[in-house]
């Protein structure tokens, strides 16, 4: 059973589906910490409320951004940490604190990679007239969502949509692809070893292929 710390910022509907995931047979991974950069993010006090460890690291309590991750690593090695999982965490991560975690650091994006990445991705598919979007499970790379890609899942862009209408659909989208891509890395089904891409190893997941019918 592997172990898994979370790192979220705010809301953390994605943490929660995460620790929710965790207790599905054959999930292969135990939710061992659950940490975030915000003291008061609403996320926490679910963590702590479902018998989850939830800690908070405040960023701003540190004279450096070295400083802070740091004592994130040794928070996550503490907490004996196998996988990272970046759930809506706010913050980017240095270099040095990504190669450390190469393989180990996970990342949900809500958009299809590599269209959209950044910030307002729902918005920019809005813009782009794309009529699907979706969500997508990737490995963290030194390059902000551009890391080798786990898992997507496709739902459809509607003419009526605005940014709040996607977002939720997208989000009930992670929701239902974030911990069957999790699983699958702990399971070493899928593992990123060289090169620029994740690689499938034994049979293949369909839940790593989500095409929703909303
Ligand atoms: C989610 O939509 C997640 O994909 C996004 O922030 C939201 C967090 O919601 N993350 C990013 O945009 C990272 N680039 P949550 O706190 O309810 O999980």
């Amino acid at each position: 059973m592997k172990q898994v710390a979370i790192l979220i910022s705010g809301r953390g509907s994605n943490m929660e589906a995460l620790c929710q995931g965790s207790h599905a047979p054959k999930a292969g991974y135990n939710v061992c910490r659950v940490i975030s950069n915000r003291p008061k993010a609403e996320g926490l006090n679910w963590a702590s409320t479902n018998g989850f460890e939830g800690v908070a690291l405040d960023h701003k309590q540190f004279p450096t951004k070295a400083a802070f991750e740091a004592k994130l690593h040794a928070e996550l090695i503490t907490a004996k940490a196998d996988y990272v999982c970046l759930a809506g965490f706010m913050r980017l991560l240095s270099a040095e604190f990504v190669q450390a975690w190469r393989g180990r650091l996970l990342n949900i994006h809500p958009s299809l990679l590599p269209s959209f990445a950044g910030l307002t991705p729902q918005q920019k598919a809005l813009d782009a007239g794309v009529r699907i979007s979706g969500c997508t499970v990737h490995f963290v790379s030194e390059i902000m969502d551009a890391g080798p890609i786990i898992a997507q899942t496709a739902v459809p862009v509607l003419s009526d949509d605005n940014e709040d209408t996607l977002s939720d659909r997208i989000l009930k989208a992670e929701h239902l692809t974030y911990w069957p891509a999790l699983s699958a890395v702990c399971k070493g089904q899928i593992s990123w070893t060289e090169g620029d891409r994740a690689r499938l190893s034994g049979p293949l997941d369909t839940k790593l292929y989500g095409c929703l019918d909303f």
